[in-house]
């Protein structure tokens, strides 16, 4: 895979990412991770655990990449990556290495494809986790992409009534069992933490809704 690391970027093989991982008690990816703000600090909050951040927008993680790699003495963080990738290429060298996966107020394809069920882009992203590996996904429709991708279909809203019927039946088919849904109040969407969560908080006409799963069959 290829991480980022300001300016520059470099290729990682699986078996220097478990030599990495195996130092730690956990790997949280914070799937469509923007400006990558929020795995920073997440990685400086708990040490224990390592953070993959991955974005295709790799120019938006140029600045905190490089503060993450210098030295922890100023202001450094040896425990987070930042991988330059979309979910529908996720590299596999990803593959089965989470035990918790993030997806907070995805944008773009990849909340296409949350909204509309589409199992091999769920597949994607349930082949990131572990066996029981938690998924957790803040969606606000805000972020649908204006106007719609030629010929894409229409987006439906999201509801706990959708979620049952469409998304949780899609997921199980990639081996993850959908147990929350439900819609967030304005307090906890900020404190998600992320930059788009604290933007949101402040104004959005959209509310934010929360699905939580877990993958309950890797082997695929
Ligand atoms: C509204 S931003 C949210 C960023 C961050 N999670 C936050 O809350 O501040 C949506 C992000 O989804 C990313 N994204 C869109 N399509 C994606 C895909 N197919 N795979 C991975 N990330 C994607 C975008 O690059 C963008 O950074």
């Amino acid at each position: 895979m290829i991480v980022v690391q300001g300016k520059k970027a470099f290729y990682m093989a699986r078996g220097r990412l478990d030599a990495l991982s195996a130092h730690y008690r956990g790997v949280t990816i914070d799937l469509g991770a923007g400006d990558g703000r929020f795995a920073y600090r997440a990685a400086l909050a708990k040490p224990e655990r390592l953070f993959i951040a991955i974005d295709p927008a790799r120019e938006h993680v140029a600045e905190v990449s490089a503060r993450a790699a210098k030295n922890p003495r100023f202001g450094g963080a040896p425990n987070v990556l930042y991988v330059a990738a979309n979910i529908e290429h996720a590299p596999k060298e990803l593959s089965r290495v989470a035990d918790e996966i993030l997806v907070t107020l995805p944008g773009g394809s990849l909340l296409r494809g949350i909204l509309l069920g589409d199992t091999a882009l769920l597949g994607k992203i349930a082949g990131l986790g572990r066996k029981n590996a938690k998924i957790k996904m803040a969606i606000n429709a805000r972020f649908v992409e204006e106007p719609a991708p030629k010929d894409a279909p229409r987006l439906p809203d999201i509801t706990p009534l959708y979620t049952r019927d469409i998304i949780a039946p899609a997921f199980a088919t990639t081996g993850v069992r959908v147990s929350k849904a439900r819609w967030m109040d304005p307090a906890e969407v900020a404190n998600l933490g992320t930059t788009w969560a604290k933007r949101l908080s402040r104004r959005s006409p959209h509310r934010t809704f929360y699905i939580e799963a877990k993958v309950v069959n890797a082997a695929t």
